[in-house]
């Protein structure tokens, strides 16, 4: 079974690039399921339902976000629409599962191939350096204690490379992948663990390159060289789509390999 995990979308000229390259990545690697982090897929900023449905049209399945999932109002009656039981788009765009107990959407999704294999997909969010947010490491093992599925995907949305790592070997053998999201910067560091997880640190932004990090340099450029503040615009130029592709057994959810994917225009 092959898994396509495609980082985090940013902005217009991310959403272009992803466009361009899903539909021939997806069927040249025969792609069983795919897994797509849109939190700054409008402008940077969130994602709105309009384009939740545009990426969902292109294939994806399941749809990942993080930190940035309130940015946009409007996202947030989408995600209440879902119901817990429901296989609706609306259902399969979920939010870090170790937010706050109450708030709206969902941190997991259950479900099903095409080819009938069950999977789940889980969202969290790390604690260092970002937002406080409930212990992610407890959350997954209460969360997992009560997954069916043997496929597993973790998205990872965190900013420190050691809480990202850390997560990795605590989850090893007992889901498929866990890659991480956030930081925007592709690391060259994917492995199969001992218990037959798939890991990358971070699987690197869909966005456009020539930024920092997405966003226009000259706007960031000016923060840090004066300290005030600034609207932030999403760059446009030289777009990649950073991607990792996962091989798994279908059977036991142990994965087999995984690949590094950086794809320009
Ligand atoms: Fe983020």
């Amino acid at each position: 079974m092959n898994i396509l995990f495609i980082g985090d979308i940013f902005g217009s000229a991310g959403r272009r690039i992803v466009r361009e390259h899903i539909g021939h990545v997806r069927k040249a690697h025969g792609v069983d399921l795919t897994v797509v982090n849109v939190e700054n897929a409008a402008g940077g900023f969130g994602v709105t339902p309009q384009i939740a449905e545009e990426i969902f049209e292109l294939g994806a399945d399941v749809l990942t976000t993080g930190n940035h999932v309130w940015d946009k109002r409007e996202l947030i009656d989408y995600l209440n629409s879902a119901t817990a039981e429901g296989r609706e788009r609306a259902r399969r765009v979920l939010r870090p599962a170790n937010f706050a107990p109450g708030l709206p959407g969902y941190g997991v999704y259950e479900g099903t191939t095409e080819s009938g294999v069950d999977y789940a997909v889980l969202n969290l969010q790390g604690r260092v350096f970002m937002s406080s947010t409930d212990d992610p490491f407890h959350a997954a093992d209460a969360l997992l204690a009560d997954i069916k599925a043997k496929v597993i995907l973790v998205d990872f949305h965190a900013e420190a490379t050691s809480e990202k790592a850390a997560m990795g070997w605590y989850l090893d053998g007992r889901v498929t992948a866990v890659l991480g999201t956030h930081t925007h910067v592709p690391t060259a560091d994917e492995r199969i663990l001992p218990g037959g997880t798939a890991y990358q640190t971070d699987v690197g932004m869909s966005g456009p390159y020539d930024s920092i990090i997405g966003v226009e340099k000259d706007l960031v450029l000016h923060k840090f060289l004066t300290g005030m503040p600034g609207k932030f615009e999403a760059a446009k130029g030289n777009p990649k789509m950073c991607a990792a592709l996962v091989a798994c057994d279908a059977a036991t959810g142990r994965a087999t390999a995984i690949q590094r994917i950086q794809l320009s225009e």
